[in-house]
């Protein structure tokens, strides 16, 4: 089954022809970060807007690459949510005509689970059962994988998300946006073990986590650091972005040998953003080694949002005879849980 694949949920529009017995067959990305850049952030009618620009092309771009017409196509997949609402619509919305036009089905998927099946895209893809950590910049959690569908959710963040934390510590440093990759190539210059930051919620039983404290913690650093200028000097910058880096990464890896052992589960996939953390991989890794368990990742462009993990996620949906009845799906609030298993759906529905 050919399945186009569509991701409008934030700030990057994504496209992907992903075929059940070939595989990926062609992808492309488009960033807004030079958009918002000077806003410090997100701002949604200006990511619907360049959505609108840019989905079309995009779409011409990738079928061509792929070497197929859209006539070729089985189906289509689009991210239905969690995400911006006018984001979300613009995607929905040409994936619905489209498939309209085709008479083929399309389906909205739901964005974490496409995070969460990225590396299937991957030459060794993990087995089912698994435990997920889903770290995004709105999710921190930890999932229970028994089949596509079948989520149980182990913990989550009480507050900020890891993603979230690394922005606003970010931001509190005076980092450009999208600051948490700067703040973790900074982190790799500096000394982690010059300043020790705690790591939240790891001295209580339990697999639920809160980040929000980090910031205080380093308002504080930095405020007790700082010279004549606004900003502590850049040695002791460097220092921080590695001291929070490693506190963030410690609490994360903790939850997860926690997870894998209360589940008696001996494999665990990382997904969303922050999983393209370097610390992050070499850290799970090296624990997860010691006790006979595997990380497994996607490659570091389809760890944030892409089209591949959506045109990925979709066409098994879409293969088990899933599919949306004409109207276009937008949730931007959806709890991963509340998915099932992908079943069959009326034949009439389009
Ligand atoms: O999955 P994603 O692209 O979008 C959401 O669904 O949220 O994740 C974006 C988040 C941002 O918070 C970003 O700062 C974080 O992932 N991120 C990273 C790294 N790359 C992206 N955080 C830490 N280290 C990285 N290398
Ligand atoms: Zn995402």
């Amino acid at each position: 089954m050919l399945v186009l694949g569509v991701e409008t949920s934030c700030d990057e529009t994504g496209v992907a022809v992903y075929d059940s017995d070939r595989g990926l067959l062609a992808h492309n990305l488009y960033s807004q970060v030079k958009l918002h850049a000077e806003y410090g952030g997100v701002v949604p009618e200006l990511a619907s807007r360049d959505h609108v620009r840019k989905i079309l092309p995009m779409l011409d771009q990738v079928l061509a690459a792929a070497d197929i017409g859209t006539a070729d196509l089985d189906g289509i997949a689009y991210t239905a949510g969690p995400g911006l609402m006018g984001a979300l619509m613009v995607g929905g919305a040409a994936a619905t005509a489209l498939g309209y036009a085709l008479g083929i089905p399309v389906l909205g998927v739901h964005h974490m689970e496409g995070h969460l099946l990225a590396p299937m895209l991957e030459d060794n893809p993990p087995a089912f059962p698994f435990v997920a950590l889903l770290v995004s910049g709105g999710h921190t959690q930890l999932v229970s994988v028994a089949a596509i569908g079948e989520y149980e959710l182990l913990g989550e963040s009480i507050d900020d998300a890891a993603g979230e934390a690394f922005d606003k510590t970010a931001k509190l440093l005076d980092l450009d946006y999208p600051g948490g990759p700067r703040l973790a190539a900074m982190a790799e210059r500096g000394t982690i073990e010059r300043f020790s930051f705690p790591r939240p919620m790891t001295d209580r039983p339990g697999l639920e986590f809160s980040f929000s404290g980090l910031k205080t913690f380093t308002r504080n650093l930095i405020e007790k650091h700082r010279g004549d200028d606004v900003l502590p000097d850049e040695q002791t910058m460097l220092d921080i972005c590695a001291g929070f880096q490693e506190a963030v990464v410690d609490t994360l890896v903790i939850k997860c040998r926690r997870a894998l052992q209360q589940t008696a589960m001996q494999r665990l996939v990382i997904a969303g953003g922050v999983s393209a953390n370097t610390r992050l991989r070499t850290k799970l890794e090296e624990a997860l080694a010691k006790e006979g368990a595997e990380v497994y990742y996607a490659r570091h462009e389809f760890c944030t949002d892409n089209g591949a993990m959506i045109a990925y996620a979709g066409c098994q949906r879409l293969l088990a005879g899933e599919k949306n009845e004409l109207v276009i799906s937008a949730t931007p609030r959806w709890p991963l849980d509340q998915l099932t298993q992908p079943q069959s759906q009326p034949q009439d529905a389009i």
